[in-house]
């Protein structure tokens, strides 16, 4: 918000660009770390993979250290995937800790992306393969391999040769298990002494792009005069949300408990279009709530906005089609771009 008051060319603007990458940074480590603790819900997105690589490249040079050097090959063209794209982190920080583990002092880890289709005659000669379109993302180093004793079990729950305390034997099983979820394969090859190569087949997405929420990338989406009514507990989310939907346009009404939504919903002379909520509250749910105000406005539309599947709405992992959400933190963008699906 602050930036759109700013104009371009002045030197403010670039020192807010870096405030804006910092956060978002920092609110993709704790999506990270979310993830990895299984308590945040899958929004699977059609993505580029190169593009998601090369935005978790950083932060896995960080992670490696200084004498590993990482090298990446993005394959020219690729095909869209669908996946989400915290998962594609988590697996490359698994990986590439693995492949560091791998190696003794100084060596390189390679990450390549690249397409390939798969035909019966190819699959004969790996179990579990099916036919298809992939794209792949491989993960090579040149470090210790592995013998075929360890090579029979690396997808292993709790299978490790680490010592106590170093490795819980979790991160090649899980994942295996991302890539189950998105229906993809992965393979591995190995030698000892050879260094190690693991790569993940990902099916190309077949679907139509979602050119809606590319388009309101751009544009923020306006308010025609609507009446919003925003609760959440958390104040300085409440706030924030209240000035992003008022530099939009909407009349807001704020509530910071159930109970004062309720009340006000009860109190506002006009009409409310769209009821914005979180899910888990102290004295009753976010769906509870929208179906009181709907018994009172049953034209009245929800948005749910959350940071867990803990929550109600969130159905093994994978939100249920039709209901409308919006992951905390957001952008100013992305809100304006739910609010405006929520009420067309
Ligand atoms: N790149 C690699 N090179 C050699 N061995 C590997 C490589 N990746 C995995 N392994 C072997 O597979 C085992 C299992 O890996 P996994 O990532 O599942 O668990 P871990 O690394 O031991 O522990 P955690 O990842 O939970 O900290 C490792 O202990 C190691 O023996
Ligand atoms: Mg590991």
């Amino acid at each position: 918000m602050a930036q759109s008051k700013v104009p371009l060319e002045d030197p403010l603007h670039s020192d807010l660009n870096e405030i804006i990458s910092a956060a978002s940074r920092s609110a993709d480590i704790t999506r990270q770390l979310l993830a990895f603790a299984r308590c945040q819900p899958v929004v699977p997105k059609v993505i580029d993979l190169n593009d998601t690589v090369e935005g978790t490249l950083n932060m896995l040079r960080r992670l490696i250290g200084e004498d590993i050097d990482l090298v990446w090959r993005p394959a020219k063209h690729t095909w869209p995937v669908k996946i989400d794209p915290s998962q594609v982190d988590q697996m490359l920080v698994n990986l590439c800790v693995n492949a560091q583990d791998a190696i003794d002092g100084v060596g390189k880890i390679t990450i390549e992306t690249g397409t390939v289709v798969l035909d019966d005659q190819s699959c004969a000669f790996h179990p579990g393969f099916v036919p298809g379109q992939f794209v792949t993302l491989a993960v090579s180093d040149d470090g210790c391999g592995m013998d075929t004793e360890t090579f029979g079990h690396v997808f292993e729950p709790f299978f490790t040769t680490k010592d106590t305390g170093k490795g819980t034997g979790l991160g090649l099983a899980t994942v295996y298990g991302i890539v189950k979820q998105n229906n993809g394969l992965i393979d591995v090859n190995s030698e000892p002494g050879q260094g190690t190569t693991f790569r993940v087949y990902l099916p190309q997405y077949a679907g139509a792009v979602d050119g809606q929420s590319e388009a309101a990338k751009t544009e923020p989406r306006r308010s025609e005069g609507q009446t919003v009514l925003i609760v959440e507990d958390e104040v300085a989310i409440l706030r924030l949300g209240q000035m992003m939907l008022e530099s939009l346009g909407y009349h807001v009404l704020a509530a910071a408990s159930t109970t004062e939504a309720i009340a006000s919903a009860e109190n506002h002379a006009g009409q409310i279009h769209l009821l914005i909520t979180d899910v888990v509250m102290p004295e009753m749910n976010g769906r509870d709530l929208a179906a009181r105000l709907q018994k009172l406005n049953p034209e009245l539309r929800v948005l749910y906005m959350s940071g867990y599947t803990a929550d109600v709405i969130a159905d093994h992992g994978v939100l249920e089609d039709g209901v409308h959400f919006i992951q905390k933190p957001f952008s100013h963008q992305e809100l304006a771009a739910r609010v405006g699906e929520a009420l067309s």
